[in-house]
């Protein structure tokens, strides 16, 4: 049987490695995993309180409209619930909207080392890929250079644009003033969709970030992804919205299947949303976090890209791979990030300050390990 060739190439997406796998691999008790961008903390525990009254209910099926959780995200973020929607983790909901609104020959564009779902998705549902250029000295997303693209390519089909604010795995948000310009340039175009991705808003500390939630009823044509992976702590429970309007919310929930979202997430989404403890506590432990890998990976002399989410993309000046493979076997998981082209960046998530003092040790001892690339 063949298979589309946009299928034939897809590479799929690598996630970080388990801490089961390591540890049979490796023969280890004792793991550390920074490589997936959780929440260290564990579940709120409100939200491991609310499932554990919810678990003999599970021979039904769960509220397919998600009512009391559209009800919270709506409180939330300030928006109407009509204009909510609920996903499978934000992955879904990225799966979905290109589904929706792209044909197979049609385009979505993005940067380049922009959050890889994007480009999977696509080629999954034979949509072309297109890029524009990272700025190399800051690694931030170049804005102008993507409206630019749009006009310059009008037969490329280019139905949406993704931008991730912050981008993951480079940790940078798009600049201010540039945003304002590319949202004249190309807000309430009706050929067009912006999908802001905003999975690690909560972790922000630019005071001018202009988070997409807040201004996206401006538009017709302003979509935001939210997830409760990151500072919500639920990144198991697979839970994403979408705050849009009306006309996507309504393609959007033809499409979904009834049930994506199971009960046990939309009950442990309610109560993490009311735990505002929780969230602060996790904000505080990444804020140091970062601050400690920031004055640390100076003092090893390794170049690190500031960062306003939950990790931070430090350069090795060694092949990542390598790295990897040596910080495995001390029992540290790492992401290096070959994938999105950087042959000596490692990004790493913070985690409790005793994992981050142990990441900083194996690094340390890493360097004198493994050979820098000449
Ligand atoms: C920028 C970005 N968007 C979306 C996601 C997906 O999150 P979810 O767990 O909600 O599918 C991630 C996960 O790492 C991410 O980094």
């Amino acid at each position: 049987m063949k298979v589309s060739a946009e299928i034939l190439n897809l590479i799929p997406y690598k996630p970080g490695k388990p801490i089961s796998e390591t540890q049979r691999e490796y023969g280890l008790t004792e793991v550390i995993k920074l490589a997936s961008n959780e929440n260290p903390l564990g579940p709120s525990p409100k939200a491991i309180a609310a499932i554990h009254k919810y678990l003999d209910h599970q021979h039904r099926y769960p509220d397919p409209s998600g009512y009391e959780l559209v009800q919270k995200i709506s409180e939330k973020w300030n928006v109407p619930a009509t204009q909510v929607g609920l996903g499978n983790g934000s992955n879904e909901i990225i799966d979905l909207l290109i589904r929706i609104f792209c044909e197979p020959g049609d385009s979505i564009l993005t940067s380049e080392a922009a959050f890889v779902a994007y480009q999977v998705c696509a080629q999954a549902a034979r949509v072309r890929v297109r890029t524009t250029p990272l700025r190399h000295n800051d690694l931030t997303i170049d804005l102008k250079a993507i409206a630019d693209h749009f006009f310059h390519n009008p037969t490329a089909k280019i139905k949406m644009i993704f931008i991730p604010n912050p981008n993951n795995p480079t940790g940078t948000l798009v600049g201010v003033q540039e945003l304002d310009e590319f949202l004249i340039r190309l807000g309430n175009r009706d050929d067009v969709l912006l999908v802001f991705d905003e999975a690690y808003t909560e972790y922000v500390r630019d005071k001018k970030f202009n988070e997409a939630a807040k201004f996206y009823k401006n538009y017709s044509n302003v979509l935001v992804l939210k997830t409760f992976s990151k500072v919500y702590g639920m990144a198991g429970f697979r839970l994403g919205a979408l705050l849009a309007p009306e006309y996507v919310l309504e393609y959007y929930n033809r499409v979904r299947n009834p049930f994506n979202v199971n009960d046990l997430a939309q009950v442990a989404g309610v109560a993490a949303l009311e735990d505002k403890s929780y969230v602060e506590q996790s904000q505080k432990v990444v804020w140091e976090g970062l601050d400690y890998f920031y004055k640390e990976l100076k003092r090893l002399n390794l170049h690190y890209y500031p960062s306003e989410a939950n990790f931070v993309l430090f350069d090795t000046k060694r092949n990542s791979e390598h790295v990897h493979v040596n910080l495995l076997k001390k029992g540290l998981i790492l992401r290096p990030v070959q994938n999105y082209g950087f042959k000596t960046l490692m990004r790493m998530t913070v985690g409790q300050m005793d994992e981050n003092k142990k990441a900083i040790v194996a690094i340390e001892k890493m360097l004198t390990e493994v050979s820098e690339i000449g």
